[in-house]
């Protein structure tokens, strides 16, 4: 459970925090002074301060000093009346996460306070890369045995011990962000603040100001001076995810502050020396933007000083065992039992070529612990494309499994007109089974539509037969074949 101490003279706004943030995830305190708020803090080592800056005895900027000093990585926000900003952006220089103005704005309050407790998650979820016995709530781990995966571990072993630059590469839902993580915890900088911003996710023209900060006046709309990442962070590490996306501009800015630590503001003259530790990721292929001059050739040499590329979950067949045994356990909650898994269904996972890879696989099996009705994960209940062993779309959807609905649609139709996304479907088939494709495909497919036919008709063979267009003897013959029989049966 996330702990939230406010700290506030003001019965009011004490009053109004306890409504606000009335929920069962979250613990709420309260203190009426600064010197209340620290001792609560050394007892309760709460995950969130939001502190208000004007208070009788110690003030929210003192406060937020003393907090430095008890713990460097403690997230605080202040909170300021319109019109002592200027207080507020103090505070930004001395590390506060963020300012919010009052009186609130409540959906705005709650959406940074859910955004800071993420944040904090992040910093105090240790990221192990020992074999975990038992998940515990405040770790997570990176679970590999194979010798890409070990490699891996070498490296951030190596790097988490120095200060350089990181990139980490790989396709989507390798483990990316995992990595950047554990090199955090690792490091000498793990007791320092660690803040994440996703490049692709703010806007070209806002992310400069969002690392680098901005002057009051320097663009339109910039009404107030803004602290940027780089100079909030100083001392502890920023993460850059998807740095492929960064625009020109911003990339000129990012080289130099790799190079030197320095910057200014968007709009200003003064120069901010900083220390912070970049570890950036992408899934980008970086060399071929350089190629295509969509980014900047010193930046990537710069950025690629020690670089982690991560193995596709194809290519670490032997972890997926280790995986489903850490999933099944992390989603059956601290206590829980995790559901069992037979070997028809991990065999099926394991011939899956996984194109969303660890993270497809973690959805699979959410998605398959809420779909079986036992204690039991059958083949039945994972995405169809997974429980045929083949898949229907490799380039889908990046963070969903691909829908199940049009490989069935496109294999059932009339094969004399088919849908725009047969001859992709026949692509992609042939591309997974490479050489020896029709021995590999023809029987999966089959598979996956007997195993279709049965479900819809909720195992009617009779039914299933005529839908497939065989005779019934042919079809429990292909049941047999194929072990369908026992995970419909149980259905
Ligand atoms: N080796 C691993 N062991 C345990 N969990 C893992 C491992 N790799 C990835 N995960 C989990 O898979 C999910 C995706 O990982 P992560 O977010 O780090 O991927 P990513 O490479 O950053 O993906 P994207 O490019 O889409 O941002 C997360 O829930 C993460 O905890
Ligand atoms: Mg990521």
């Amino acid at each position: 459970m996330d702990k939230l101490l406010l700290i506030d003279d003001e019965a009011d706004v004490q009053y109004s925090f306890r409504r606000i943030f009335d929920s069962p995830d979250l613990e709420l305190h309260t203190a009426s002074s600064g010197e209340e708020g620290l001792r609560l803090i050394s007892k309760l080592k709460p995950d969130l301060v939001i502190s208000d800056i004007r208070m009788a005895g110690i003030n929210g900027l003192e406060t937020l000093r003393r907090i430095r000093q008890l713990d460097p990585k403690l997230l605080v926000i202040l909170m300021t009346a319109y019109g002592t900003t200027q207080m507020a952006i103090e505070a930004m220089k001395l590390g506060a996460y963020d300012y919010q103005l009052k009186p609130f704005d409540v959906p705005k309050l709650k959406a940074l306070v859910a955004n800071a407790l993420k944040a904090a998650r992040d910093m105090r979820q240790a990221v192990s890369l020992q074999p975990l016995i038992e998940a515990e709530d405040q770790e997570v781990g990176v679970v590999g045995r194979s010798d890409v995966m070990q490699s891996v571990f070498k490296l951030i072993g190596q790097v988490a011990a120095s200060e350089a630059t990181v990139l980490v590469t790989g396709e989507s839902g390798t483990g990316k962000e995992l990595v950047a993580r554990s090199i955090y915890h690792y490091s000498r900088r793990a007791e320092r603040p660690f803040l994440a911003i996703n490049c692709a996710a703010i806007p070209d023209n806002l992310l400069e100001s969002e690392l680098f900060g901005h002057e009051k006046g320097a663009f339109t709309g910039a009404t107030q001076q803004r602290i940027g990442k780089f100079e909030q962070c100083n001392g502890g590490t920023l993460f850059l995810d998807e740095i492929g996306d960064m625009s020109p501009a911003t990339q000129t800015k990012m080289l130099r502050v790799l190079q030197s630590g320095t910057f200014e503001r968007v709009g200003g003259n003064e120069t901010i020396k900083v220390d912070v530790r970049v570890i950036a990721a992408t899934n980008r292929n970086l060399e071929s933007a350089v190629a295509q001059k969509q980014f900047r050739e010193d930046l990537f040499y710069r950025l690629n000083v020690v670089r982690i590329q991560m193995p596709t979950l194809r290519e670490r067949h032997g972890d997926i065992r280790l995986l489903v045994d850490y999933f099944l356990r992390k989603l059956a909650g601290p206590g829980g039992k995790p559901k069992s898994i037979g070997s028809a269904t991990l065999s099926a996972l394991e011939n899956y070529h996984w194109p969303g890879n660890v993270r497809e696989l973690e959805n699979a099996l959410r998605r398959a612990t809420v779909v079986a009705k036992g204690l039991a994960i059958l083949p039945a209940d994972l995405p169809t494309e997974v429980a045929a062993g083949i898949s229907s779309q490799p380039s889908a959807g990046r963070n969903e499994p691909p829908p199940s609905a049009s490989p069935r649609t496109a294999a059932l139709e009339d094969v004399s007109g088919p849908p725009l996304d047969f001859q992709g479907l026949a692509q992609a088939l042939f591309r997974l089974a490479r050489a020896d494709a029709k021995l590999k495909v023809i029987p999966a497919v089959e598979r996956l539509l007997v195993i279709e036919a049965l479900r819809e008709t909720k195992g009617n063979q009779v039914q299933s037969a005529k839908l497939l267009g065989i005779t019934r003897a042919t079809l429990r013959k292909r049941i047999e074949k194929f072990g369908i029989k026992q995970e419909l049966a149980v259905n």
